[in-house]
């Protein structure tokens, strides 16, 4: 008060200006008496391909490494996964799916043969990382199997033998092999990819002749796991849908699907969609303007156009969405690092990417009754990572905490938001300024998700819950200085959550959401 007398400034003039200048608090009225679809947890996936350093050095260092590991799988790399409750890892690929040979990576590690990765910069595959080495990455982490099959150079009989390799639980020769190799009881296999991007890398198929060859691949490539295919977990096999534009994937497959006869069947269809801003991709990982901030955005939002669209054409063949969408590729596809193998997809992630998850997952949420799985691409040192390694050293990424944050959306109960934020603009690009999920956990506890995407303007939301009186809100909120900000081995928590609550009256919850912020509220 004293500096304002001595600049001879009048007090009360200047608090009514701010007041006049503050906005009214943006409503959110979360409607918690109309809960919607359950949120599937395998929509919190992960994709790791043999494809730069996803796999050799970000989980395989082999058992004579010096980095800590348990049977050459990176310690470090499981403790961060197994605190994130990766629901499923997709593997082999991707593109290198569609050449993989299973029988390269089983046996003696010195036996292996040394192939080429011809999708992924020529680099020789040692296939040291094979079958045995995935499932034991998998149980480590705590995660479900999902297996692609290689329908591009591959035959049924081969996915059909490693299928048996991989599940029998009668005394094959396959299972006896397996045994051999170290694992006599049978391997659970949640999910089998029947192919991947089969109108591209995986064989430039027509959409016909894709469901002519997927449909013998779903018939032969038997799960042999008989405790499994007795019980709920029962195998679900995928396949190939939209074909980057043109959507004849999706309806021949379900119009096969429809008349389909009793020796085939599937239990979902693939989209793969990433952030580009045009390709080849050359939107910047470090050191971008908020111009490529704003396309990335904005690129980000047309995911739920492309799942209205998706699941417009499945329901025409499904209305009661028996067959799930898996969006098992998505995320921001950017320049590789300067100086790095453009064929190893390396690239840094900073809060953007971060933000850009948080839309993505919740436009996922909102689409609960069709978008059963979804597989960022890809898990560790490709694309948009949760971990970034470098020999020894090892750093969680922005996109990392939002998997964190969003622990409780696991399996919860969706429950319908609504909010009226405006818009955040940047020239000629327009994005919500809000967006925002919620739902209520196993345990009857509400949680809310705001993502603030402006990247320069604060908000002040009041929530209202419908069908409650909110008691507490409290949580934690993910931000940094700039929308560029990363996480680097030097400095790893440039990006870390950090609290947050707000204040509640007459059961309205008030919250400040940071610009450029994600933020998790448990309602209590
Ligand atoms: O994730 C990188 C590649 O993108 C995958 O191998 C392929 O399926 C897609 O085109």
């Amino acid at each position: 008060m004293q500096i304002f007398a001595r600049l001879g400034l009048p007090l009360l003039a200047l608090v009514s200006a701010s007041i006049a200048h503050a906005e009214t608090p943006i409503a959110v009225s979360v409607q918690a008496d109309k809960p919607g679809a359950v949120i599937d947890r395998q929509i919190f996936g992960q994709f790791a391909e043999h494809l730069g350093q996803g796999i050799y050095g970000g989980i395989w260092v082999g058992k004579d490494s010096k980095i800590p590991n348990v049977r050459g799988i990176r310690s470090d790399v499981v403790a961060a996964l197994r605190a994130i409750h990766v629901p499923n890892v997709r593997w082999p690929g991707g593109c290198f799916a569609d050449e993989y040979h299973w029988r390269w990576g089983i046996g003696p590690q010195d036996k292996r043969r040394q192939t080429l990765n011809a999708s992924w910069g020529n680099v020789i595959e040692p296939n040291s990382f094979g079958t045995d080495e995935y499932f034991d990455f998998l149980e480590q982490i705590g995660a479900d199997a999902y297996v692609s099959v290689n329908i591009g150079s591959g035959s049924p009989e081969e996915a059909a033998d490693w299928l048996e390799y991989m599940t029998a639980d009668k005394p094959t020769t396959l299972a006896k092999e397996r045994a051999a190799n170290g694992h006599p009881a049978p391997y659970k296999v949640k999910f089998l990819g029947l192919g991947n991007e089969n109108w591209g890398c995986g064989g430039a198929m027509s959409a016909d002749h894709y469901v002519e060859e997927m449909k013998r691949f779903s018939h032969y490539s038997r799960n042999l796991n008989s405790d499994q295919e007795k019980g709920p977990d029962k195998m679900k096999r995928l396949a190939v849908g939209w074909d980057s534009g043109k959507s004849d994937y999706t309806e021949e497959v379900m119009k096969a699907w429809k008349d389909k006869v009793w020796s085939w069947d599937i239990d979902g269809l693939s989209l793969h969609n990433y952030v580009v801003g045009g390709w080849p991709p050359h939107l910047k990982s470090l050191g971008f303007d908020e111009n490529e901030y704003a396309i990335a955005l904005e690129e980000a939002f047309r995911m739920d156009g492309m799942l209205i669209k998706q699941s417009g054409i499945m329901d025409k063949y499904d209305p009661a969405k028996k067959v799930a969408l898996a969006v098992d590729e998505w995320g921001a596809w950017l320049a590789p690092n300067p100086g790095s193998n453009p064929g190893f997809l390396q690239q840094q992630n900073s809060l953007r990417d971060a933000i850009l998850a948080s839309v993505n997952l919740n436009i996922f949420m909102r689409h609960a009754d069709r978008v059963k799985m979804a597989n960022i691409a890809q898990m560790i040192n490709v694309l948009q990572s949760m971990i970034l390694t470098d020999g020894p050293r090892m750093v969680l990424t922005p996109t990392y905490h939002v998997y964190r944050l969003y622990l409780p959306f696991q399996d919860a109960t969706s429950v319908p938001v609504k909010l009226e934020g405006g818009d955040y603009k940047f020239q000629a690009l327009t994005t919500p300024r809000l967006d925002a999920v919620a739902a209520r956990d196993k345990a009857g506890k509400l949680w809310l998700a705001v993502t603030n995407i402006d990247p320069n303007r604060p908000a002040e939301i009041a929530v209202a819950v419908q069908g409650a009186r909110a008691g507490t809100v409290a949580g934690q909120v993910l931000t940094a200085a700039k929308v560029g900000a990363v996480n680097t081995f030097d400095a790893p928590n440039t990006v870390a959550p950090k609290p947050i609550s707000g204040t509640v009256s007459n059961g309205t919850a008030h919250l400040a959401l940071p610009p450029k912020s994600v933020a998790v509220v448990a309602l209590n």
